[in-house]
C-alpha cells in the first residue's frame, strides 16, 4: 500500500525534489501529501508548487507557543492522510504535541555521521574538525537535536580543500541515501529498534 507523508523544510528543498523524482519514477512507493514549512519565502515551496503538491506555511512567532503551531500542522497532517512525517532540512526541533501524535513516525536526515556534528552547519563542523571522512545520516527523531535511532548511514571522502566539492557529495548520497532508507522503512525491510 502506498504510504502517505508530508515533508517538511526550511530552505532549498532538494530532498523534497528528490523525494518526489523518486516516487514519480517508482523507485519508492509513497505519495507526498503535503509541504509544510517555517519559511514562507523557502525555495521548496517553489519546488512543491511546479509539483501541484500543497504546501502548509506557517510563521511561528505568530502562535503563543510550539504546543499552539505543532498542533495546527496535526491538523493539516490529519487533512492530508500522513502517516509519516519526513524532515528535510527541517530547521526547527520537534515538540512533544508532534512527537506523540507522530511516535516513531518522524524521520530526519543529516549531514553527518552522528552521533558526531549534530546541530546547525555539521558540514561545516566536520571540516573544521580536520575529519578525513564524514557522511550522512537518516534517523528517527526523538526530543534531541539528531539523537534518535540510527535507521542507516553512508560515509563521504572528504575533498581536501574543497568545501564545496565536498558538499555536493555529501548532497548527491543524501538524495539516494534518503529514497533507498524511505523505501526499505515504508516494506518494513529495516528492523526499527534493536
Ligand atoms: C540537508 O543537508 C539535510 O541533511 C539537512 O538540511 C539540508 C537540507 O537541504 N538536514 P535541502 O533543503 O533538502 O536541499
Amino acid at each position: 500500500m502506498t504510504t502517505k507523508i508530508a515533508i517538511f523544510a526550511s530552505g532549498s528543498g532538494s530532498n523534497f525534489q528528490a523525494i518526489q523524482t523518486a516516487i514519480e519514477n517508482g523507485k519508492l512507493d509513497a505519495e507526498i501529501g503535503v509541504v509544510v514549512t517555517d519559511k514562507p519565502d523557502a525555495y521548496v515551496v517553489k519546488r512543491a508548487e511546479n509539483f501541484g503538491i500543497p504546501v502548509f506555511s506557517f510563521v511561528a512567532k505568530q502562535y503563543e507557543s510550539k504546543a499552539d503551531y505543532e498542533q495546527e500542522i496535526i491538523n493539516i497532517l490529519k487533512e492530508h492522510e500522513v502517516q509519516w512525517v519526513i524532515l528535510a532540512g527541517y530547521m526547527r526541533l520537534i515538540g512533544n504535541t508532534l512527537l506523540s501524535a507522530y511516535s516513531n513516525r518522524i524521520v530526519n536526515i543529516h549531514p553527518s555521521l552522528l552521533p558526531a556534528f549534530p546541530g546547525k552547519d555539521a558540514i561545516g563542523q566536520a571540516l573544521e574538525h580536520g575529519v578525513k571522512v564524514t557522511g550522512v545520516t537518516v534517523h528517527f527523531v526523538d526530543e534531541g537535536l539528531d539523537t534518535g535511532p540510527i535507521l542507516s548511514q553512508a560515509a563521504v571522502d572528504v575533498v581536501e580543500g574543497n568545501r564545496s566539492a565536498t558538499e555536493a557529495k555529501i548532497h548527491a548520497l543524501e538524495h539516494e541515501l534518503y529514497t533507498s532508507t524511505l523505501q526499505k522503512l515504508f516494506k518494513k525491510e529495516i528492523k526499527l529498534f534493536h
